[in-house]
Parts: C-alpha cells; sequence; structure tokens
C-alpha cells in the first residue's frame, strides 16, 4: 500500500507521517541529527523565554479541513516532525519534457544534482529566519505578537527538519552532509553565511519583522508553489503542506503592517494632523510616519526580489524542461506546459532604458514567477491604502520599481528612484536616506521598541489585532513567561 496516511504518528521520537518506524535507515539519520538540530535551536534560536509556555499550534494531521491543535508548550519541546501532504494517485507530471509521465518516486539519476541544490537552497533559508529574528522576542509589542514570532519560528525549524528529511531519505552520503552543513552556515555570518542575500540581513525591529514575513516568506511561498509542482513527488508533497503553514507567516506580516498603519492614522486624526509627511509632528506622537513605513518597504521588497534570481536564467529552463520545478498554479495554466516556442516579456536596461523585451518562456521563468509574486504583493497594499483613506489621509503605500536597489540581475550595476528613473551616483549618495530607512529612521523605531508584556495589553505604536489566535479573547495569556 502506498503511504497516504492523513494522521501524524507521535510514537516515535520524530513525529511523522511517513513511516518512519518502518525506514530504520532514515530514522537513524534523523536521530542522529536531532542532538545538532536541538544545539542549534539553543544557540540560534529565539533568545530567552525557552522556558516559557507559549500557546502554539501543532499539526496532528495533513488534512487541510483541520491539521492542527493549539496547546502551551514549551519551545524546546515543540514536537518538529516530518509531514508530507498526502500522496494523489496516480500524478504525472505536469510540465517539462517528462509532461505527462508519471512522477517520480525516487530521484531520477540524471537531475539529482540539480534536485539536491534546490532542497538545500530552500532548507537555508529556513533556519536562516530563525537566526535572523532571534532578538524580537525581547521587544515584544504584545504576548499576542510574541506567540505569532515564536510560531513562525518553530515552524521555520520545521521547515528545515522537512528538507533534512528529503536529503537524508534520498541522497544517501552527500544528503546526511548536507543535512550538517545546514547546521553549520549562520545567517549574517563573515566565514560561513547563508545562500541568499536577504538571509543574511538583520531583522532589527519588529516592523522589519512584519515586513519580512509579508515579502520575504511570500518569496519562499513562491518557491515552494513552484517546488510542489515537482515531477519529484515525495519534494511535491513536502511543499504542499508547507504551504499550509506558510500562510500563517504571510499572515502575521500583513496583520501586522495593517495594524501599524491603523495606529498611525489613529494617532494622527486624534492629534488633529492633516499632513502626512509632517514626519517630526507625527513621531511626536510616539508611532511610525508613514513615509518611514515606505522606506522599510522599499528595503524589503527589494531584498524580496532578488531572491527570484537573474530575469533570464538557464538554470531556470533547465529544472523546468526536467519536471523538477515548474510554475505558478502549473496546472491550471492552459499551455502546452513546454514552452519551447513561446515567449515571455522580460524587463530589461537596453540603451539606459527600462524596457519590455521577449525573451525566451523558458529562460524568462524567474522573471515570470517574480511577477507573479508582484500581483501577489499588491493584495495587502490594496488593504493598508484602504487604512490610510478610510482615515481620510492623501498617502499611497506603493512597490517600488523594479529596478530600484537590487544586487541581482538586470539591474544590479544601476542606480534608480522608487519610481524607475534611473539616476547617477551622486544623486543616489544623496538621496538614498529618503527612498531606504537611514539610521536616524533605526535609531526613531528602535526608541519605540519598548516591550510590553501584560495580558491584553499592546504597545502604543501598534493596534490590537481584531481576532484572536484560535479565536482566543482579547485579554487571552499567549504566553505565560513565568512557567
Ligand atoms: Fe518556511
Ligand atoms: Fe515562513
Amino acid at each position: 500500500m502506498n503511504v497516504n496516511i492523513m494522521n501524524v504518528d507521535y510514537s516515535t521520537k520524530i513525529p511523522n507521517n511517513v513511516n518512519l518506524s518502518e525506514d530504520r535507515q532514515v530514522l537513524k539519520a534523523l536521530e542522529g541529527w536531532h542532538p545538532g538540530y536541538m544545539n542549534w535551536w539553543s544557540d540560534m534560536g529565539p533568545v530567552g523565554f525557552q522556558q516559557s509556555l507559549v500557546y502554539l499550534r501543532t499539526a496532528y494531521s495533513v488534512d487541510p479541513r483541520g491539521w492542527a491543535k493549539f496547546d502551551y508548550v514549551r519551545m524546546p519541546e515543540y514536537r518538529w516532525g516530518i509531514l508530507l501532504a498526502p500522496q494523489e494517485e496516480d500524478r504525472v507530471i505536469p510540465f517539462g519534457e517528462h509532461y505527462g509521465e508519471p512522477a517520480w518516486q525516487e530521484v531520477p539519476g540524471e537531475y539529482r544534482a540539480m534536485l539536491r541544490r534546490l532542497i538545500v537552497i530552500q532548507g537555508d533559508t529556513e533556519p536562516a529566519s530563525v537566526e535572523q529574528q532571534r532578538h524580537l522576542g525581547k521587544t515584544a509589542p504584545s504576548l499576542y505578537d510574541m506567540r505569532n514570532l515564536f510560531q513562525v519560528n518553530v515552524e521555520e525549524g520545521r521547515h528545515l527538519w522537512a528538507m533534512v528529511y528529503l536529503l537524508q531519505k534520498y541522497f544517501g552520503r552527500d544528503g546526511r552532509e548536507e543535512a550538517d552543513e545546514l547546521l553549520r552556515r549562520r545567517s549574517g555570518d563573515a566565514d560561513s553565511p547563508r545562500m541568499l542575500g536577504a538571509f543574511n540581513e538583520a531583522t532589527p525591529d519588529w516592523l522589519s519583522f512584519f515586513m519580512f514575513t509579508y515579502f520575504t516568506d511570500r518569496d519562499g511561498k513562491m518557491q515552494l508553489h513552484s517546488l510542489a509542482q515537482s515531477g519529484f513527488d515525495p519534494l511535491s508533497r513536502t511543499c504542499r503542506f508547507m504551504l499550509t503553514e506558510e500562510a500563517h507567516h504571510m499572515f502575521v506580516g500583513e496583520t501586522g503592517i495593517s495594524r501599524v498603519v491603523q495606529r498611525t492614522c489613529e494617532a494622527m486624526k486624534a492629534a488633529g494632523i492633516t499632513d502626512p509627511n509632517d514626519i517630526a509632528k507625527v513621531r511626536a506622537l510616539g508611532v511610525i510616519d508613514l513615509p518611514t513605513i515606505q522606506k522599510k518597504l522599499n528595503l524589503h521588497y527589494s531584498l524580496s526580489l532578488d531572491l527570484f534570481g537573474s530575469e533570464v536564467s538557464t538554470n531556470a529552463a533547465n529544472s523546468f524542461n526536467a519536471g523538477i520545478k515548474g510554475r505558478y498554479h502549473e496546472t491550471q495554466i492552459k499551455d502546452d506546459h513546454r514552452l519551447q516556442h513561446d515567449t515571455y516579456p522580460v524587463l530589461k536596461l537596453v540603451d539606459g532604458k527600462i524596457r519590455r523585451v521577449d525573451e525566451p518562456a523558458l529562460t524568462a521563468l524567474n522573471m515570470r514567477l517574480r511577477d507573479d509574486y508582484t500581483q501577489d504583493c499588491v493584495k495587502g497594499l490594496l488593504r493598508w491604502n484602504k487604512i490610510i483613506s478610510l482615515a481620510g489621509y492623501d498617502f499611497k503605500l506603493a512597490l517600488p520599481n523594479v529596478a530600484f536597489h537590487r544586487a541581482i540581475g538586470e539591474f544590479r550595476d544601476v542606480h534608480a528612484s522608487p519610481e524607475g528613473v534611473l539616476v547617477d551616483d551622486a544623486t543616489w549618495k544623496k538621496r538614498r536616506n529618503e527612498w531606504l530607512p537611514s539610521t536616524d529612521d533605526g535609531d526613531f523605531i528602535a526608541s519605540l521598541m519598548k516591550p510590553v508584556r501584560d495580558v491584553g495589553e499592546f504597545a502604543p505604536w501598534i493596534a490590537p489585532p481584531k481576532v484572536g489566535i484560535d479565536n482566543k479573547p482579547g485579554d487571552f495569556e499567549y504566553v505565560k513567561i513565568e512557567s
């Protein structure tokens, strides 16, 4: 019988729905990796609160209709498990040269290196974000927010387990070596950094955290969606379940930014401020002014765009042809799913101007995924702008142009304003602080980051959420700090 269990086995040390108790070799490998993981968690996971009781959800099933149960857990006792979405019967490869062939249950030899590379890159981002966010617990604006931070953190830890399972089960010795390396690299480390740029940046304050979970976790969503299409079925099933968890991370980001914007608007209104650009007056109220929120958005969006890689990429074409990494919502797209003769418009720098140029669709897959990402990002902006306009202010948050502040791809060697106007070095240097958070902006935000730990209370720069987690009331004690 195929492994197709919805419920998770909690009788083994490593909870799973992949029948680990009958897979001795992999169970042994994972048990061997476990102590190193726990060391990593205690060295690089959240600072403090490790003995606090946190109201966390844990997966007991992979049935999307009901998969999580909530309870108080000490983070080191969280049950990190291996959870794959149920196997779809008779699934076929939905794109590329092997279109229509049965999905692979084992790694095809010719694509082994390519698959391993993609799994390692995805795996590397998971612990990286935990490392980036490790100092935030101590300045949490409420117990509700602290709980959300820790929920995101333990689940990113679980995503690391998900990738490590694939490496150890399907890639033998080099898979085990890669699994160890994932615990060795460190976000921001000079000698041994994480693999992707955005995952080596600091997350110094809670506004950054919300921006990160909105924009950078959303890159993760796009990557997981593409890998969920994979012809390598275990990868597809792993990513499908990760996406279920990922939705909450982006919810934390979207509602976090909403609540900051809302609080700022309320405070401006109460104080009779009519010009949201009057930064000094707004800051005097102890809330974050909208122009500074825009700068933070500029930073995190541009860093996240870099995660999609070069607009034109033969690697992307190769992994699509191979049936390893598909497009966003591949199975819903109406075309031949091979793309041998199609083109896709790519933004390029032509004679010093930003232009759309048709490129072979296969090499333009990164660009296409990035376009899908941008469309997905816009939804949050609509909501935030609605809060601002309902409060009666004439101010719109906007995504910066793709040429703005880029380190990878077509625009890495030029400077552009957020509106997409190319500017020279001198102008960039002069105006940088208008477009990206300055040291002063950072210092101001840092000055607001005072912890609030009374039940049901919130820091004055952020509005309370509309509803509680797991439908809990406003005065619910999400974290019992002294336990
Ligand atoms: Fe993740
Ligand atoms: Fe995430």
